[in-house]
């Protein structure tokens, strides 16, 4: 079966594949601090639903956005220009994974701006909520368990029509998975199995693909619900790259990280997003030696990930 269906109110939307070109509304204009942004919806379910969501967002050069945090799982692709997110550098193909109610940020633009496509597997009710505005919220939430992950997609050269290449950091126990997908021109492929993940989204990032007689070129997505036969695409004349983004499950149980047992170092996490400074690790990238204690660490250091302070990290029990 050659169909993604996105399940939109009571209605089954054979929906296919949306290429952006395809699209009757593109870039709608904010003004905002420090510049401009564009939103391009791709997929956008009624309010009070909790179906799937996708939008480009495009930022004017040195456009700073705080750190904040949203409800809902969400993966963030970079389409387009660079910056940083966190203290990491972001470019194209660079995959961004957060779980609900972890803080992420500050992303800062660089002189090219930057665009990335958020894809939600079901839709966020509150938008972004900011830090610290919105910190109590995070400390009173029952069974948080926050983590991200930011890796650069490779796509490998395929030996034969297709190679799909995980991205080995963006993996957990309820099904979270990233694969960086290439097929020669003209080829056909099936994408992994969705079931047993939360909802599965295709991101094809340049080339294009033929689908339902069209073709369809990048940038363009779709949506393969976890109930659903695996889709099987076909690559247009150019070839193409996708991403195939594997949301987690939303029912299986989330496994905390093992403590560790070394008596000397400790390790110890920031409250707000989860970040893991280890003392055997130091952070070199930062001029932190491995074996660094945290007391020695200075005190205008802050979270990579957040930029929470150093006052917002407590030691990790042992
Ligand atoms: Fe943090």
């Amino acid at each position: 079966m050659d169909i993604a269906s996105i399940r939109f109110a009571e209605e089954i939307v054979v929906a296919t594949v949306i290429a952006y070109e395809a699209l009757t509304q593109t870039r709608i204009p904010h003004e905002v601090k420090g510049g401009t942004r564009w939103d391009t919806s791709f997929m956008q379910p009624p309010k009070g639903t909790r179906l799937p969501q996708a939008f480009l967002v495009e930022n004017t050069p040195h456009r700073h956005l705080r750190t904040h945090f949203h409800d809902v799982d969400q993966f963030q692709v970079i389409t387009s220009g660079g910056g940083t997110l966190g203290k990491h550098a972001v470019q194209p193909c660079t995959v961004h994974f957060s779980r609900a109610l972890t803080p992420y940020g500050p992303i800062t633009a660089n002189e090219q701006g930057i665009a990335w496509m958020t894809l939600r597997a079901r839709r966020d009710g509150e938008g972004a909520q900011f830090i610290p505005e919105q910190r109590e919220k995070l400390e009173q939430a029952v069974g948080r368990n926050p983590w991200q992950i930011s890796e650069l997609a490779e796509f490998m050269e395929p030996a034969g029509d297709a190679c799909l290449n995980p991205l080995p950091g963006i993996r957990d126990e309820r099904g979270l998975a990233a694969y960086a997908l290439r097929m020669k021109p003209n080829t056909t492929t099936a994408l992994p199995d969705p079931s047993g993940t939360g909802g599965q989204y295709l991101v094809a990032l340049r080339g294009s693909l033929e689908h339902e007689g069209k073709t369809r070129r990048a940038l363009a997505i779709g949506y393969i619900a976890p109930d659903e036969p695996c889709l099987s695409i076909k690559a247009g004349a150019e070839g193409l790259d996708a991403l195939v983004l594997h949301f987690p499950r939303y029912d299986a149980p989330i496994a905390v990280a093992s403590a560790r047992s070394d008596k000397c170092y400790k390790t110890w996490r920031c409250v707000l997003c989860a970040f893991v400074y280890d003392e055997t690790k130091g952070m070199p990238e930062e001029g932190i030696a491995p074996g660094t204690h945290w007391s020695d660490v200075p005190d205008t250091w802050n979270c990579p990930d957040c930029a929470a302070s150093k006052t917002d990290f407590q030691m990790e029990e042992i």
